[in-house]
């Protein structure tokens, strides 16, 4: 290869924006193929355009290396899944895999290798946009999803041909910007990166994703484009993971702006070095790259591994052998919005659903004792809205919206009436008044309110977390009327309700959830399905109050709720958070018992068996999802006061019980030690089974005998978790 030929396969560019696909793709760019000046495309689809776009390199460039096509599939492509934030609130990670499976089946079959997706950045704070792209604020939690895309996506632990290859992104602490501004500095101890940030990303490396993205933001300083020791160093030295790093968009360009490179050229070499393999849009690698290397040959060393790595993922996913693999036409016209898929995104959005609040079981509605219903809410028609953030290829009138689906699933007799109310993308209040007219006339109103698709994600922080102005009008205007309201929550972003909490009777949580989003808030609210999703974040009170996550320390004055006490809390707000982490109601009550554990001390290769028999007592069929909180009371640092170790969405019919036992080794209570080693420590590590982190059912302890080192980050691992039935 020639020096042009290898920075070639270092350039990627865009094929579009995001809404017009493939547009940029003139004669111009045709001839930077011919020439080997493009090694991928990114914002491009379509099994035919995309071959076209292929043949070109392969039979018209020199060497005819294949390109590698790109696009952000992050919940779907066209057939669209709940936001990322909402299917970890499924706390079901093979339904998170299924959905990838299902997004990479389209994807590929519109010849896309590649997709830049999981997102595993943990939030902890939800003023940041894009912790509705997320699992949230739980490493574990986040771990877990992490893993079940990377397999659902790439179906394996190695990329094989016809693959879409997973990106995890974005290395390293992303979601830890400072005030939850997006692009903001990360200012965070070693111990919190290693033990809440890095976690999902060394997950999602072990399953085998192919590629990874670094992040926009720097830690400390360092931008992670440029920051050799944690990219270089950890990713792929001591975690020993070889795939394809590629740049966020434009972020070598912006190490100017971070004011770490005077030039274009120094910016080049600082991501190089740090083992970035591939410019996305940037162009400094195309127009830089060469006269740094003429400058110092030495760097022809890194450009070499970088252009191996590359070139290996497009063999691993069989360009070289077969280049029109991922172009049948035909084959792209069955998989899209195939009717197995529209199913799977509607049993997958019902899981999502989070039951808040539920006074006197107002839900769920029973249609034969209804004459009307009123839908009350701009969003309630809005299908564009339930596609969230990153939409793909979805289509706003695919979507099945919540004002469809009710009118449609209730019978003639029913009388449905519908007005917007209010919009949460302005502060016009004159649609209230026949709102309320609706509401008072009709048995039972459905209030669909929060904020709008175009609230979280990219550059879409908040400073507040409160609903938008003209959402909490309309809904103090509804519920004065003291008729029966049922509020439907959407939203990519925990909010702060407290007033709403207050005043709704029922809240439930309906995110956005893409293409069968009518369908499954129907099967919820008329009760063919007992919700049983829970918060993958916490709900604070007031936006004020965020930070604000459950796995804190407990400091030397743990809060009480005392106010005569002088404790680690506000003084005018109740310690505890609005919803907490894990909390999630549903049409069911469920019974505890029997805890029982294999051993009282475990050592080192050795694991301790927790045992738990749930049993659905309430009569009416549902999931339950059991969770395992861990704590290490007396350590050489301080620990944090619950972290979560394990978690199982159980499927029970009435009077069913079953029992679960969840499998934890040392290694999974080791903490990062101030000698930056995984240390496991000798002692007491007590335990807690609940059904949130909030409502704890059953508790132990068991010792850990002996201390030693561990391998790996704790809550990267996973916990074996098996049921019987009895
Ligand atoms: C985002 C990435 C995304 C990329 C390509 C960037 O602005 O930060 O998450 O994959 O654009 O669309």
């Amino acid at each position: 290869m020639t020096l042009e030929e290898k920075v070639g396969q270092l350039v990627q560019r865009a094929g579009g924006r995001q809404r017009a696909l493939n547009s940029r793709i003139d004669d111009t760019e045709l001839e930077r193929v011919r020439a080997g000046g493009v090694g991928s495309y990114l914002h491009v689809a379509g099994a035919e355009p995309l071959a076209k776009l292929q043949k070109v390199a392969v039979e018209e460039s020199r060497l005819g290396i294949p390109l590698l096509f790109a696009m952000d599939v992050v919940h779907g492509y066209r057939t669209i899944f709940p936001v990322p934030l909402a299917m970890a609130a499924t706390w079901a990670p093979e339904a998170q895999e299924r959905a990838a499976r299902v997004a990479a089946d389209e994807a590929t079959s519109a010849g896309l290798h590649w997709t830049f997706a999981p997102m595993v950045d943990i939030a902890r704070d939800p003023r940041w946009g894009r912790i509705v792209e997320g699992a949230g604020e739980d490493p574990y939690l986040g771990s877990r999803m992490a893993v079940a895309q990377v397999a659902g996506y790439q179906g394996g632990n190695t990329l094989r041909p016809g693959a879409l290859m997973a990106t995890t992104k974005h290395f390293g602490a992303y979601g830890a910007a400072i005030g939850g501004r997006d692009y903001n500095t990360a200012d965070i101890s070693e111990r919190t990166l290693q033990e809440v940030y890095l976690p999902p990303f060394y997950a999602a490396a072990r399953a085998g994703s192919g590629s990874f993205m670094v992040a926009f933001n720097d830690i400390a300083g360092v931008p992670t484009t440029s920051n050799r020791d944690l990219v270089r160093g950890l990713l792929r030295e001591r975690w020993g993971w070889q795939g394809l790093m590629v740049s966020d968009w434009g972020s070598i360009a912006e190490l100017l702006n971070h004011g770490v490179a005077a030039d274009r050229a120094a910016a080049a070499v600082l991501a190089l070095d740090a083992s970035v393999d591939m410019d996305m849009v940037g162009d400094v690698f195309a127009v830089d790259l060469k006269d740094a290397i003429a400058k110092d040959p030495a760097r022809l060393k890194l450009l070499d591994e970088a252009v191996l790595r590359i070139l290996r993922v497009k063999e691993q996913l069989g360009l070289f052998d077969k280049p029109m693999q991922y172009h049948d036409v035909e084959r792209e016209s069955r998989e899209l919005l195939a009717p197995d898929h529209r199913d799977a995104a509607r049993a997958i959005a019902r899981q999502s659903l989070v039951l808040l609040k539920n006074d006197n079981k107002l839900l769920p509605l029973n249609p034969a004792k209804l004459k009307s219903v009123a839908v009350i809410g701009a969003l309630a028609g809005d299908g564009r809205n339930e596609l969230g953030s990153w939409k793909a290829q979805g289509r706003p009138e695919e979507v099945v919206t919540v004002l469809q689906g009710i009118t449609a699933a209730l019978p003639k007799s029913v009388k449905v009436t519908s007005a917007p109310g209010a919009d949460p993308r302005n502060n016009d209040l004159t649609g209230i008044p026949a709102a309320v007219k609706l509401a008072k006339a009709a048995d039972v109103t459905l209030l669909m309110i929060g904020e709008d698709f175009d609230l979280s994600g990219e550059a879409r922080s908040r400073s507040t977390l409160e609903l938008p102005p003209s959402q909490l009008e309309l809904a103090r205007a509804i519920l004065a009327t003291g008729r029966p309201v049922v509020v439907l929550l959407a939203n990519g972003r925990p909010l702060a309700l407290q007033e709403l909490a207050d005043k709704a009777p029922a809240i439930l949580e309906t995110w956005m959830l893409g293409v069968e989003a009518g369908n499954a808030v129907v099967d919820v609210v008329f009760g063919q399905y007992s919700p049983a999703g829970r918060l993958p974040a916490a709900f604070p009170r007031v936006s004020a109050s965020v930070p604000f996550y459950y796995a804190g320390n407990p400091t030397g004055r743990p809060a009480d709720p005392d106010l005569a006490k002088d404790t680690v809390r506000y003084h005018d707000l109740p310690i505890t958070p609005l919803f907490a982490f894990g909390h999630g109601l549903s049409y069911s009550e469920f019974r505890y018992s029997d805890l029982a554990q294999s051993v009282p001390a475990v050592g080192p290769g050795e694991r301790v068996d927790i045992s738990i028999t749930v049993e659905n007592t309430g009569g009416v069929a549902s999931d339950e999802v059991v969770q395992l909180y861990v704590r290490d009371p007396v350590a050489t640092i301080s620990r944090p006061v619950m972290e979560l170790r394990g978690f199982k969405r159980l499927e029970l019919g009435a009077g069913q019980r079953k029992r679960v036992t969840f499998s934890l080794t040392p290694e999974q209570l080791a903490f990062w030690s101030p000698r930056g080693q995984w240390q496991v420590e000798a002692g007491r590590i007590d335990f807690w089974i609940g059904a949130s982190s909030a409502d704890l059912r059953a508790n132990g302890s068991f010792e850990i005998s002996k201390s030693h080192l561990g391998t790996a980050p704790a809550t990267a691992l996973p916990t074996r978790v098996t049921v019987s039935n009895n």
